[in-house]
């Protein structure tokens, strides 16, 4: 899958080792993906459109670099994604910020729609899907479907970890669409969990399993 980029950095990957572990309870496992979110978003904004300007230090007139154009966008897959915004944040603070709300239903595992507000000139803008778990990819295609309504035209998938059934979903309906992952797990068990996973992310952050 050309666009696929599984990131191997060992900083991310101790992460995402600790994140699995069933022992780590919500505290560390929020900080441990705020985090893993930095060093996935470093990645995935390598091309972010900048330009070259001049700049003064105390001591020399020299040539740097900076972002241009209109600020980049993430879109948090609610609610597990809420919390790579603040990693993401950390990397583009002036960055703006979309919300998708979906959730899986338990007996078809289909994406139902609740919420969706994304910023204004999205077609001038890079627009940066979050969320830690690419399952069925049912979510993704979804998410990504509303946003390219919306008129974006630069989209990248952010997750933790992937499904291989996920990321074959999303070449095939968005083939277009890079995505950025600290892993691609074995497979999907009859609950469409992915194995082996680290569990249901949004209970684990937020306590509620
Ligand atoms: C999880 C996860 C993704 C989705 C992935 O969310 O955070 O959004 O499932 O599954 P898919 O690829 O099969 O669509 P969930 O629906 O459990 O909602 P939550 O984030 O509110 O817990």
């Amino acid at each position: 899958m050309p666009q696929l980029h599984v990131v191997n950095h060992p900083l991310l990957q101790h992460k995402l080792t600790l994140m699995r572990d069933k022992t780590t309870g919500s505290k560390e496992f929020r900080e441990l993906l705020r985090e893993a979110t930095i060093i996935l978003v470093t990645e995935a904004t390598r091309n972010l459109r900048a330009e070259e300007v001049r700049v003064e230090t105390p001591l020399a007139e020299t040539t740097g670099v900076k972002l241009s154009g209109k600020k980049a966008t993430a879109v948090p897959i609610l609610r597990a994604g809420l919390a790579m915004v603040e990693g993401f944040l950390q990397l583009l603070p002036n960055a703006k910020i979309g919300h998708v709300g979906l959730y899986r239903d338990p007996v078809t595992h289909k994406p139902v729609e609740y919420y969706f507000k994304v910023p204004a000139c999205l077609p001038e803008r890079d627009v940066f899907i979050l969320d830690p778990m690419l399952a069925t990819g049912g979510s993704a295609v979804q998410a990504i479907n509303f946003i390219k309504q919306a008129g974006a035209r630069s989209i990248t998938l952010i997750c933790l970890i992937a499904a291989p059934e996920g990321m074959a979903e999303v070449e095939k309906a968005h083939p277009e669409v890079a995505v950025y992952t600290a892993a691609v797990d074995e497979h999907l068990d009859e609950r469409a969990f992915i194995v082996p996973g680290l569990g249901d992310a949004g209970d684990r952050l937020y306590g509620t399993e």
